[in-house]
């Protein structure tokens, strides 16, 4: 789907990503998750909601990526906090793959 308010950023190869294992990324100021659930690769923000913890140092099963300090869980293709104590969905972004370089679509400036 194209958008012309994205802008496109490589950030990981394809070929690297392991199912259910998150991976970070970052683009400029922006900290990303990239994860593959079931062959579809997946982008939210690495910011939990809930205090400071990298969501692409916690664990993933069944399409939600648990955070590792207080075990708070986000959907990873809908963003959507489905456990507390975070009360806040997490952020999503577009992805895509062309020749095994994912990009991963930010809002333009
Ligand atoms: S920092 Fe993620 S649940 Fe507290």
């Amino acid at each position: 789907m194209a958008d012309a308010n994205v802008e496109w950023h490589p950030v990981i190869k394809a070929s690297e990503l392991e199912d259910e294992e998150p991976e970070h990324a970052r683009i400029g100021d922006t900290l990303v998750c990239v994860v593959r659930v079931d062959g579809q690769i997946h982008a939210i923000n690495d910011v939990c909601t809930h205090e400071y913890a990298l969501l692409s140092e916690g664990f993933c099963d069944d399409g939600e990526i648990e955070c590792p300090l207080h075990q708070a869980r986000f959907n990873v293709t809908t963003g959507k906090c489905t456990a507390g104590p975070a009360e806040e969905d997490v952020r999503t972004y577009q992805v895509k793959v062309e020749d095994d370089q994912v990009y991963v679509g930010l809002p333009k400036a």
